[in-house]
């Protein structure tokens, strides 16, 4: 190819943009004066997220206690502006980049599936081990492989391609993607994240999801790299992602021990069962989010 598919991603105009709501959102959990109002009347002034972002408060997966929450102030004091500013900025991403793509859609469905198995795996450990990530753990995964879905909504037949040769050589996405359109989905992932100015943890996490050791924001970008393999192990992979590997020889998992995490508490065998149930997890995710329609991609 002539232009990078690296250069080209970057020149394209209509990539697509978080609404400026969910960015406001974003900007204000960076600032000192951060507080529940803010944040609640930025959110109202899109009334179709501020909707979503209430039902999503109120699904199984978020939902504390027996009443439901009516209001966005309320949900804000049950579960902590954190927790609102992460549901905020999932429910916006699944909105623009939805599911179900026109082309390629078992793939774009299997990407996403991967990357909230990874999510609701990171809730699991982090809980386990106290990381006290605060939402923040359920978002990195999430968005770690965002740019798979670029790299897949922009350039579908070589994806395929990488996606065949990873299958072939059996190696990992990133090497096939580099053979293939010489860049990677984490190079792609951390310039998206930048674009939408993102927090720094979670460009953080797009960049260096496989390797930790390099990442500003080690402990997080640990957790994720963690529940990446694990995800890929419950045979929630894309291409030749599905290699074996022993979680306690991961550089992440030396990692989290090193800063005082209690890895030695989780005994894998247990987890592994623990988490059998992550396919039905990740259906119920995807319909909580899902319903009444996906917006599909929003231009500039
Ligand atoms: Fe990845
Ligand atoms: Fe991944």
């Amino acid at each position: 190819m002539d232009i990078s598919v690296f250069d080209t991603i970057k020149n394209i105009d209509d990539l697509p943009t978080l609404p400026s709501v969910a960015m406001e959102v974003i900007g204000l959990s960076r600032s000192a004066e951060v507080s529940i109002n803010k944040v609640s009347e930025c959110i109202y002034k899109d009334p179709p997220l501020a909707t979503k972002v209430l039902r999503v408060a109120n699904s199984a997966f978020y939902r504390r206690g027996a009443t439901e929450v009516d209001t966005l102030h309320r949900a804000i004091l049950m579960m902590g502006l954190n927790e609102i500013i992460n549901i905020t900025t999932s429910v916006s991403v699944l909105s623009i980049l939805p599911p179900k793509g026109s082309e390629g859609e078992t793939l774009r469905k299997a990407f996403w599936d991967h990357c909230i198995a990874t999510g609701l795996i990171a809730r699991h450990i982090d809980k386990k081990l106290g990381m006290r990530s605060m939402g923040r753990e359920f978002v990195g995964g999430l968005l770690h492989d965002i740019g798979k879905i670029i790299l897949d909504e922009y350039f579908h037949k070589e994806y395929m391609e990488a996606h065949a040769f990873s299958i072939d050589v059996d190696c990992p996405m990133y090497e096939a993607e580099l053979e293939v359109l010489g860049t990677t989905h984490m190079e792609i992932g951390h310039f998206l994240a930048q674009k939408w100015d993102l927090p720094g943890y979670i460009a953080d996490i797009t960049l260096y999801h496989h390797q930790p050791g390099e990442a500003q924001y080690k402990d997080i970008t640990a957790l994720i790299s963690i529940s990446d393999l694990l995800a890929k192990a419950k045979e929630f992979s894309c291409g030749g992602d599905r290699l074996s590997f022993v979680l306690t020889d991961q550089p992440a998992w030396h990692m989290l021990k090193q800063m005082g995490y209690p890895v030695h508490m989780i005994d894998i065998e247990r987890f592994t069962f623990e988490i059998e149930d992550i396919g039905k997890e990740v259906n119920n995710y995807i319909s909580t989010f899902s319903e009444p329609g996906a917006e599909g991609f929003v231009h500039e």
